[in-house]
């Protein structure tokens, strides 16, 4: 079966396919239009750790090509509570249904999980590893906002922030904008939470200018769009919690440091979630409601590009368009 468990397998042209069909299920999306091209397939979504958006938008986007899902989460719904092994696990859920996505803490775990399955696997997050579906309807995102606001999209600047070492959403996301037309890049992380050298070294051996600064203390007015993520304090050693200090204004990406740093129309990207506990400092929720923040247009296109990842990897792209109804409720 294919896979989707990095971006690695993915080409320029794979992307644009993607986009392409993700285009076309928007009219389902925005429950304009209705299709039952999945009846009778079933999906498994296989959650060893919490999430909102993965699990419920795939969950969304599988009922509304019309098949069915068998929702589950964290460990202990499953035997492998018990001592049941990856191998197993998936052996036996290769059986019950057509198609999988799998949230794991551990980097690698979805990829072992996939090898011994008979139906397509989507790795919806493995620990530190990536997450191939954000960066894909992050992608959506980008160009549609620069469609939106009439630039092109070559030669823009983002500038990505936070937690660049952990956040797997940033792993998956710089790896396909390497595939882009050249792109200035700009990377911003407290001390100890840097964007790993070999995914910097890949994007610069592609012909993009990758820059890093120390904060977000300096004008970056030329920036089109900022990325922030979440500090992943879960993944934290017991060493680097003792040796990690808060952060400080110098990182927060909020209305003053829109108004004062950056162009009026700076596009605001973060996978969520934002973490709204005291002394939490990567996107201000004084943002909500302002233009510039396109987080929940973002969270909005997770539906279409899941539906064209189920689309391609089941093969029922060309059956949907046959299969269209208006919707009647
Ligand atoms: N962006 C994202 O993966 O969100 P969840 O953890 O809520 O799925």
């Amino acid at each position: 079966p294919s896979h989707l468990l990095t971006v690695d397998s993915l080409s320029r042209d794979g992307v644009d396919h993607l986009i392409r069909i993700a285009e076309r299920m928007e009219p389902i999306a925005q429950r304009r239009k209705v299709t039952r091209v999945l009846e009778g397939a079933v999906l498994g979504n296989l959650f060893f750790e919490a999430s909102t958006r993965t699990r419920i938008s795939f969950n969304a986007a599988f009922c509304r090509l019309g098949g069915s899902v068998c929702d589950t989460t964290g460990f202990t719904f499953s035997s492998m509570a018990k001592g049941e092994s990856l191998y197993d696990t998936s052996r036996v859920m290769g059986g019950y249904v057509d198609a999988i996505v799998m949230r794991h803490p551990e980097q690698g775990s979805v990829a072992e999980f996939a090898e011994a399955t008979q139906v397509p696997v989507i790795n919806g997050g493995d620990g530190p590893g990536e997450h191939p579906s954000q960066a894909l309807l992050d992608i959506y995102t980008i160009t549609k906002e620069f469609a939106r606001l009439g630039k092109p999209l070559a030669g823009a600047h983002l500038l990505l922030t936070g937690d660049l070492r952990h956040g797997r959403t940033v792993h998956s996301l710089i790896k396909l904008l390497s595939l882009y037309d050249p792109l200035r890049i700009t990377l911003v992380s407290p001390p100890g939470l840097e964007m790993p050298q070999h995914l910097v070294d890949l994007v610069a051996s592609r012909g993009h200018r990758v820059d890093t600064r120390a904060n977000l203390a300096e004008n970056f007015d030329d920036v089109d769009v900022i990325y922030a993520t979440r500090i992943q304090r879960e993944r934290f050693t017991a060493e680097m919690s003792e040796n990690f200090t808060e952060l400080t204004s110098d990182f927060v990406v909020d209305k003053g440091f829109l108004d004062r740093r950056c162009a009026p129309t700076t596009v605001v990207m973060h996978p969520l979630p934002r973490d709204s506990r005291a002394g939490a400092n990567d996107l201000s929720t004084d943002l909500n409601g302002d233009p510039r923040l396109a987080i929940f247009r973002q969270t909005d296109n997770g539906i279409p590009m899941r539906m064209a990842i189920f689309a391609h990897l089941l093969q029922v792209e060309a059956l949907i368009e046959k299969d269209l109804r208006d919707v009647r409720w």
